[in-house]
């Protein structure tokens, strides 16, 4: 059975890649995600606040840094408790290049255009065979509109394209009011792929200690629906590289990720939570779905539920949406 697959312009031998995470941390878990079968691995982040937190350092002893930026900066982590500093980060890309054989995904995650973005080509020079541009941030400026922040998000995408040659892909948040529109942009300020989507930590509430309680909990396959609607509605209508990051569990999940129009699968939670040996059943049991349904190879099935085939999309969604409310009986 053929699993290969072009991501990023990079050959694949499967559509499976292990997700940005600790999971890259060490060398250790990171041969035991290549052994289990891992076609590409995604590093953790580097954040902006990283980068930038350095420079205000240096800036601290020359200038007083403003009383609101120094309050904003008290909200993030302090350098050290970060897994890995800018320069480890880059000795680590080099360790796991030099002792994997499967490409590893640097990881860079921002939302303004800037200085930090020159990281990029740092981590090229490192080895990494590509990047992941992860953009995660939640609107709370009332003046700032949806085009600023997409303007905004175009800058930093045409910023890393002026640094590097290596491909790169974007992990977009799924809450833009047009992400058909948002993505042939993406792609035209020279992205080559999208990851489909960044998950959004929703912390909750402590009403007895009136805190925000940050709170991550690991994924369950009913996060994939929301990232099969919009790989389907891409898929077809982009030369990007499409990825799903998302509720991919099972192995019917792995299948309507493909059959929506996704290149490549990329696996955290699963992992997290049973080891890695089940991304190799996960992948066992696709290779046999896929010989029981006598389909040659993956990309003979890729895409066949997407819009590709859908005449008119909007109304088939519009269509959608009236079906599932009037099959409620009371
Ligand atoms: C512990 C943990 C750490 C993560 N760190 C990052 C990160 O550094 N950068 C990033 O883009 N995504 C990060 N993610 C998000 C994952 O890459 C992935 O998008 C998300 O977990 C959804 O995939 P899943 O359903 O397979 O878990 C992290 C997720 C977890 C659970």
């Amino acid at each position: 059975m053929k699993l290969t697959t072009s991501y990023l312009g990079l050959e694949l031998k499967s559509p499976f890649v292990v997700g940005a995470s600790p999971l890259g941390d060490t060398l250790d878990s990171a041969k035991r995600v290549e052994d289990c079968g891992a076609s590409a691995l995604v590093m953790h982040s580097l954040f902006e606040e990283q980068l930038t937190s350095e420079s205000a350092a240096v800036a601290s002893l020359t200038e007083s840094i403003e009383e609101s930026y120094s309050e904003a900066l008290s909200y993030f982590p302090d350098s050290a408790d970060y897994s890995l500093g800018p320069e480890d980060y880059l000795n680590h890309i080099s360790r796991l290049k030099s002792h994997l054989g499967i490409p590893v995904i640097a990881s860079l995650n921002g939302r303004t255009p800037g200085g930090w973005i020159g990281h990029a080509k740092l981590m090229e020079e490192a080895g990494a065979d590509a990047i992941e541009l992860n953009i995660y941030e939640v609107p709370t400026d009332m003046d700032e509109s949806g085009a600023d922040i997409e303007s905004r998000v175009l800058e930093v995408v045409a910023g890393v394209r002026e640094k590097v040659k290596i491909p790169f892909a974007v992990k977009l948040s799924p809450f833009y009011s047009s992400l058909p529109n948002l993505a042939k942009s993406i792609g035209l300020a020279g992205a080559n792929g999208l990851v489909l989507f960044n998950r959004f930590y929703q912390p909750d509430l402590d009403i007895e200690d009136l805190n925000v309680e940050p709170k991550l909990f690991l994924s369950t396959s009913s996060e994939l629906l929301l990232r099969l609607r919009w790989m389907a509605v891409l898929h077809g209508k982009t030369p990007l590289s499409l990825a799903i990051s998302g509720g991919v569990h099972k192995v019917h999940d792995a299948i309507k990720g493909v059959m929506s129009g996704a290149d490549v699968l990329q696996v955290v939670s699963l992992i997290l939570r049973h080891g890695p040996q089940a991304l190799d059943v996960l992948i066992k049991d696709f290779t046999r779905w896929m010989e029981e349904h006598d389909y040659k190879d993956v990309t003979e099935m890729r895409g066949c539920l997407s819009h590709r085939n859908s005449p008119d999309p909007a109304a088939f969604e519009r269509a959608n949406y009236l079906r599932v409310l009037q099959l409620w009986k009371v």
